[in-house]
């Protein structure tokens, strides 16, 4: 059995690593020589080969090919990341309401009401504030670690203002101004055009190579936190994410009645032309947490919450040619 301080010191080492290989190969900005990184491993693997019961997968000596990741690995998600039942009128939400004040035995008192982003869902979990993974949705159970392209969008803290334990979930989304400019950009370089902000958000996330990744003008909300002690409700949850540091939308409120989160809808689907970044409709959830708890799941599906969906704007297409080809007929 290895003593505490070994396994402290090869942590330590393990972590020092990291941290070189993230400047070497994320930022470009190494911080010591290419020989002082060689004797940090070497130091490391003597370590290890001393103390083989005390080897991990993850530790910068059994990665092939290079310092870190360059596959992704899959993330068993620690709760399921769900997805959300939709409404597309008035009645569809006073039918989800009508349903749920049959399951509790009180009437729901406060909605949370919040844009729907159009971009992709990203689990982000912090250990004693530090961000230690981040992983794609994928099916809901599994997702696709992304840890080293996440650390690449400067919304996302690596570390919090205080040393909690919470998971972060959010949407990473690029602007409206920046899809246009990268696509600009793109199509003077002869490349293959993304079709809308939510595709350039995720084919930037998706990239083999972080240093891919941090030259596209990815963007970050949280609207969900995991795991934070004492929080009663949806909107505690958001005020402490913002307090640690973490990027919340200014305008997630709190109403009182279903007339109200109308009036949201509405107010948005108004503002929907002149927000900086695309969405595709407004997530209503019951505020109150113990109230979630009791109304539970069905399937994959909150019944706590819903996406009242706009319809899909129209889109233009370019239409860059016509190729006219005679045959025999
Ligand atoms: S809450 C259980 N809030 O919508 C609740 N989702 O169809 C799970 N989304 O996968 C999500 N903005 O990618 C929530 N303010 C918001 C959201 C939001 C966008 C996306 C998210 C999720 C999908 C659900």
């Amino acid at each position: 059995m290895a003593s505490p301080n070994v396994s402290e010191h090869l942590q330590t080492l393990r972590q020092e690593i990291e941290a070189h290989d993230y400047r070497y190969y994320v930022l470009a900005q190494p911080t010591i020589s290419d020989a002082e990184y060689d004797q940090l491993m070497e130091e490391l693997r003597a370590l290890e080969a001393q103390h083989p019961d005390l080897i991990t997968p993850s530790s910068p000596t059994q990665k092939p090919g290079g310092h870190f990741e360059t596959t992704f690995t899959p993330v068993q998600h620690r709760v399921p990341m769900l997805s959300l039942a939709n409404a597309f009128d008035r009645d569809g939400l006073l039918a989800w309401e009508t349903r749920n004040a049959k399951l509790v035995d009180h009437t729901v008192q406060e909605y949370a009401v919040e844009p729907k982003i159009d971009g992709l869902a990203v689990s982000l979990v912090y250990e004693a504030g530090r961000l230690i993974r981040a992983a794609t949705r994928g099916d809901g159970l599994t997702g696709e670690e992304v840890t080293l392209n996440i650390k690449t969008i400067p919304d996302i803290p690596h570390n919090l203002r205080a040393a909690e334990d919470v998971e972060v979930r959010g949407e990473v989304y690029m602007s409206l101004a920046d899809f246009e400019a990268l696509n600009e950009r793109r199509a003077d370089q002869g490349e293959s055009l993304f079709a809308n902000p939510r595709n350039a958000a995720a084919g930037s996330l998706r990239q083999q190579d972080p240093r891919v990744t941090r030259q596209r003008p990815l963007r970050f909300w949280a609207y969900a936190a995991l795991g934070l002690p004492g929080v009663q409700s949806h909107q505690e949850g958001l005020r402490q994410l913002r307090e640690l540091g973490l990027p919340v939308w200014e305008d997630c409120r709190v109403v009182g009645n279903l007339a109200e989160v109308w009036d949201y809808c509405v107010e948005y689907e108004q503002r929907r032309p002149n927000l900086p970044f695309e969405i595709d409709g407004v997530v209503v959830k019951v505020n109150d947490i113990s109230t979630q708890v009791e109304l539970g799941n069905v399937g994959r599906e909150p019944r706590w919450a819903i996406a009242f969906k706009y319809p899909p704007t129209q889109a233009t297409t370019l239409l860059e040619g016509i190729t006219l080809s005679v045959g025999r007929t």
